[in-house]
């Protein structure tokens, strides 16, 4: 399988959403609910379109993952991962942080990741093994060594009430230590930023596997570590993420252990 091609098909995809978004963008007039604050739009919908379409012309026994549309027939063997809207809440409220997240996945191992902010236009992607990158140029993630140095940021999903506790906890402890906490609300930029050095670290709850497939693979492209909360490898069905630049990682894992 030819990554470039690949990658190349993702980022055209990645775009022809963009083009989508860009279009509905404070321009939104009917939100629905997928729950109480769980929302979808028009242009959800129609970004997904597009990038199925775009993936399908190109390769149409490929697998496709996608949030609004749920799972497609194809090849298990070559999947694509689609959030074709990540931070729908800042996009109905018309805050420019929101981005589509695309990944792909060979055999089991996420391979090429592509995010894109349609709105500042940066684009971050990676191949595995050959690191990562925003607008074309190489990223690292930051060199402090302590949480005290470090910027976070985290977020909180739809479901929080069924985590609460932990949850301000956590964010108690994480916001005393480091230089401030910031939410943003789009998983993959949080992945991103982590990765090209903004933030030392990310930790969430419960996302799913649109939410950070491509983010993962951009932020340990660019020399973050990536673990749940026991320090255990992570994986996207996992519902604990910290991603850090790895010299605060155990730091950051003793901040979010529950003592009781
Ligand atoms: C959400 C965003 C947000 C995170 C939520 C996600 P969506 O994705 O990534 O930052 O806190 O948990 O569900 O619904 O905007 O695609
Ligand atoms: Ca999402
Ligand atoms: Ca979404």
């Amino acid at each position: 399988m030819n990554l470039e091609i690949v990658k190349r098909v993702g980022i055209a995809a990645a775009y022809k959403g963009a083009g989508v978004l860009l279009s509905h963008f404070g321009r939104i007039s009917e939100i629905n609910k997928k729950g109480a604050i769980d929302l979808v739009t028009k242009a959800d919908i129609g970004s997904e379109k597009v990038i199925i379409e775009t993936i399908l012309a190109k390769f149409p026994d490929h697998a496709i993952l996608a949030e609004e549309s749920g799972r497609n027939k194809g090849k298990a063997d070559c999947k694509w991962i689609v959030d074709p809207l990540d931070g729908t809440t800042n996009f109905a409220h018309q805050l420019s942080c929101f981005s589509i997240s695309i990944a792909f996945v060979l055999n089991g191992n996420i391979v090429v990741g592509i995010v894109l902010n349609p709105v500042t236009e940066e684009l971050f992607t990676a191949v595995r093994g050959e690191g990562a990158t925003l607008n074309g140029r190489p990223i690292y993630v930051s060199d402090s060594t302590m949480v005290s140095e470090s910027l976070l940021v985290t977020g909180f999903p739809y479901d929080f009430k069924t985590i609460f506790e932990p949850l301000l906890y956590r964010f108690a402890n994480c916001l005393k230590a480091s230089r401030g906490v910031r939410r943003l609300g789009s998983a993959a930029l949080d992945l991103c930023f982590v990765a090209c050095g903004r933030f030392g670290g990310f930790w969430e709850q419960n996302l799913n596997p649109w939410d950070t497939a491509a983010g993962i693979l951009i932020a340990s492209e660019a020399g973050a570590a990536i673990t749940d909360f026991s320090n255990n490898t992570f994986t996207v069905d996992k519902k604990e993420i910290l991603a850090t630049n790895g010299k605060i990682h155990k730091e950051m894992l003793a901040l979010l252990k529950i003592v009781e």
